[in-house]
């Protein structure tokens, strides 16, 4: 029941579209331009820069709060599991931002929600994956490859030696954590799946190109 009661308290925390407050804050729907992602990059694209930094700090802050919540409410109770309640929390969290369901269930790709996840629960991880990230997009401007590729990353990172260093613990993973971060790497590569059809054709959207038009 604990795990149901994260995944729900993640989703909630996950809806707050933090790019399409902004987006209609400039009297548009952000996901009717660029990609049509909810998220930092096509705000970034579309808005310009400080919409993208706002649009990344407020989806990686919504996950960090709601493990951090998850993380206080659950203590005494379910100590030994705290990590894992944290990637239910998380994967709520990443359900939430991609599908919300006031939105039509459209919403974004869960990569800053995800950032915020390993954040919450392992620095080190949070950096690893961040110099995957920045290294491969500084190389070849693809954002989407970059985030798969840390999301990989992370998932390597998560089955090799766990990720829950916040929690105090060395080698704290389990199976079950293993699946739901297979399952969560899963979900982020089929969301970008027009991504890698474009990255294939040589179509994908670089960074630091022209702001895009309306789709
Ligand atoms: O975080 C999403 C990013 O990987 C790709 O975004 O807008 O280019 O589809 P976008």
């Amino acid at each position: 029941m604990e795990r149901i009661i994260c995944l729900a308290i993640g989703y909630l925390f996950g809806m707050f579209q933090t790019s399409y407050i902004i987006g209609k804050i400039h009297h548009m729907d952000i996901r009717q331009y660029g990609s049509g992602n909810a998220g930092t990059t096509n705000a970034l694209r579309t808005l310009g820069k400080k919409a993208g930094a706002m649009t990344l700090i407020g989806d990686m802050l919504k996950c960090v709060i709601a493990i951090l919540i998850v993380d206080a409410v659950f203590k005494n109770r379910y100590q030994e599991i705290l990590p894992l309640l944290g990637m239910y929390t998380a994967a709520g969290c990443v359900l939430g931002h991609n599908f919300p369901f006031y939105l039509g269930f459209r919403g974004g790709k869960g990569i800053a929600a995800s950032a915020g996840m390993l954040l919450a629960m392992d620095w080190r991880v949070f950096l690893i994956c961040a110099v995957i990230f920045i290294g491969l997009v500084a190389i070849t401007r693809y954002v989407s490859l970059g985030s798969m590729a840390a999301y990989v990353g992370a998932l390597i990172c998560f089955i090799g030696f766990g990720a829950a260093g916040s929690y105090g613990m060395d080698f704290p993973h389990t199976f079950e954590m293993d699946v739901i971060m297979g399952l969560m790497t899963a979900l982020a590569i089929y969301r970008h799946r027009a991504n890698i059809y474009r990255l294939l054709n040589g179509t994908e959207n670089k960074l630091g190109a022209a702001k895009t038009a309306a789709k």
